[in-house]
Order: C-alpha cells, then structure tokens, then sequence
C-alpha cells in the first residue's frame, strides 16, 4: 500500500486491513468451528465474513476511487503491490523469521516471495497486452483525426 497523504487516508488503509482481516479470520474459525461440528457457529461465522467484504470494498472504494482507475492503472497498483511483496517486504518477514529460527514462518514467506513473484508478472503480461491494445486503438484514432482534416480541408 502507498504511503498514505492524510491521516483519514491512513485510517482508511487501516480499516481496509482490518475488514479484509476479518473476511479471513472468520473464514478460517468457521473451518474449526466446522471441524468442531458446531454448525451454527460455522454459518454465524460465514455469515459474518460475507458482510466483512462489503464493508472492506466500501474502503476501497474511496482508497481506490473507481472514477479515478480503469484496468491499466488497476494493473499498475497491482504489479506496484505485488512488487513491493516480493522485493521488500517478504525478503525482510523471510530474513527475520531465519534469525527467530522459526523455520515454519520462514517456509511461508519463501512461498510467498515465490508467489508475489508470479502474481507481479501475470499483471505485468497482461498490462503488456493491453498495452499493445491501447496502442492499437490510438492509431485508429489517429487515422480518424486525419481523415476528418482531410474532409475539412476538401470541403474548405
Ligand atoms: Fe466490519
Ligand atoms: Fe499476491
């Protein structure tokens, strides 16, 4: 996540996290809840996480203003955040776990240098493509531009 320009931006990353937190965690207690055979707690516990996502998407929205993204700039922040996963952060959790000698957590975030990886390049294939698409469509617009000068200039 960006560094944030004002303290509301910096509570909305901080409830963003805390909501999509949640999302996960309740997931993750209504498998034990499951595995516990308590399936009303289970269902209380999906249920929960179902209205997490809604209010985790409310912050992205004003984070994230769609007026202000189409899919090439949403394939940027990606590839920006995967990035930083992969290059900083990850290398550092990765780095601090080997100290601790917690080599479960140093497993993980190994994965997780290797998957940030991957993610980061299938945006940035998918950016290159759209790329060439944008490209494309621009010289069509171009062709248009001359074309309707060209009229202008006849009919003038
Ligand atoms: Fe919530
Ligand atoms: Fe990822």
């Amino acid at each position: 996540m960006r560094t944030p320009t004002s303290p509301t931006m910096a509570n909305l990353q901080a409830a963003f996290a805390g909501e999509s937190m949640a999302h996960i965690k309740y997931l993750h207690f209504a498998r034990i809840a499951r595995a516990h055979g308590d399936l009303e707690t289970a269902a209380l516990f999906e249920e929960t996480a179902k209205q997490e996502v809604q209010h985790a998407l409310g912050h992205a929205d004003l984070l994230f203003p769609p007026a202000s993204l189409d899919p090439r700039k949403a394939l940027q922040l990606a590839i920006e955040g995967e990035t930083h996963e992969y290059t900083e952060m990850y290398p550092a959790f990765h780095h601090a776990a080997v100290q601790e000698g917690n080599s479960q957590a140093a497993g993980e975030f190994a994965e997780q240098i290797a998957e940030s990886q991957q993610h980061a390049a299938e945006f940035a294939t998918l950016l290159a493509k759209a790329a060439k698409r944008f490209a494309a469509l621009a010289k069509v617009e171009e062709r248009h531009a001359q074309q309707y000068q060209r009229r202008l200039q006849a009919a003038g």
